[in-house]
């Protein structure tokens, strides 16, 4: 057993949560969401997306929403860079740190980024370049690991050639993504063993979405491996908008519940944690509502 004394939790509500929200959330509730959560004790909070608002007009405000919050000292803030013109929109408002992703499914990842994994990986060197002379951090997404939901199984030899692929190019960290939420518990025991069989598990993390509940169990399953960083959503919000039946990430609320009920600690203060996914929940029943009440 080498689980962790302590995980780093990286908050992806803003993000990977309201990517997927149907009605576009008003950029000021997005900032106080950031707010709310940079003073519950999280050190990580991805905020946004420099993605083709074409793609995902549900993030089309990046530049407003990242200039718009209080960057509380030592918190890192990073978005979601798909290119050279996500990267140029980014620095443009002084974004230090950015997640590169791709995926280990042909399939997904022609219908999420109009790319083939080869491409995408072609189309991220320069960025990581770009980043490394200028000092910016990298982390790096693998969509996919457990299942995809066009091309079904998906080899676990891709999982780990992608996430090697990423690491060797200079992502600090390697964020490995049941995007589905299809795993189980022995499925992504063994997909973390066999990636950090090849990536140092200090350079790994996992993200799962729960749509089948299996989430928590499955977070377990790689904390007795060790992994240390773990994604999650504040109030289970999130689902990638082209990976058809995905549904929302494992709720942050949940991780840090389960992981002080273990004596790891997250330096998160659960109970502003909590409040700030009950603000959200009301947030969101509040935008949803208006919209579904004008189109009526
Ligand atoms: P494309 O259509 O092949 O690219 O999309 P393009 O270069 O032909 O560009 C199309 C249009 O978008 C052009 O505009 C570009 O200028 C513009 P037009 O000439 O038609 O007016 N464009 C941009 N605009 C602003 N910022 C940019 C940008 N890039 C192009 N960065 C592309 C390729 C990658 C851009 C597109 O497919 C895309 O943006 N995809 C993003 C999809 C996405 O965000 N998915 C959700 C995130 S991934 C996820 O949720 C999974 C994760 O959570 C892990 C897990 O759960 O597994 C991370
Ligand atoms: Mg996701």
């Amino acid at each position: 057993m080498t689980t962790p004394s302590q995980v780093r939790i990286v908050e992806v509500g803003p993000r990977d949560g309201l990517q997927n929200e149907k009605a576009i959330v008003p950029t000021p509730t997005k900032i106080e969401l950031i707010d709310r959560l940079s003073a519950t004790g999280l050190q990580t909070i991805e905020a946004t997306s420099f993605v083709s608002p074409k793609w995902v007009p549900q993030l089309a405000d990046a530049a407003e929403v990242y200039t718009g919050i209080q960057k509380k000292p030592g918190l890192r803030y990073p978005v979601l860079v798909p290119n050279l013109q996500g990267y140029a929109r980014a620095r443009e408002v002084g974004v230090d740190e950015i997640a590169v992703f791709t995926a280990a499914s042909e399939a997904f990842n022609r219908k999420n980024i109009n790319a083939s994994i080869a491409e995408s990986l072609e189309r991220f060197a320069p960025v990581i370049e770009r980043a490394k002379a200028d000092a910016v951090a990298v982390r790096g997404y693998v969509s996919t690991v457990l299942g995809c939901p066009y091309q079904g199984e998906v080899p676990l030899a891709d999982v780990v050639r992608v996430a090697k692929a990423l690491h060797a190019m200079g992502c600090y960290e390697i964020s490995l993504g049941d995007t589905i939420g299809i795993g189980t518990p022995a499925k992504a025991r063994a997909m973390l063993a066999a990636v950090s069989a090849e990536v140092p598990m200090s350079a790994l993390a996992i993200h799962f979405h729960d749509t089948r509940g299996q989430a928590l169990a499955n977070i377990l399953a790689c904390l007795e491996l060790g992994v240390g960083v773990i994604d999650s959503a504040v109030s289970g919000v999130g689902g990638c908008p082209y990976a058809r039946g995905a549904s929302g990430n494992v709720a942050s609320e949940d991780v840090v519940y389960m992981l002080h009920g273990m004596g790891i600690a997250t330096g998160i203060d659960l109970d502003k944690l909590i409040e700030t996914g009950r603000w959200l929940s009301a947030q969101l029943a509040r935008d949803n509502g208006s919209k579904v009440g004008k189109a009526a």
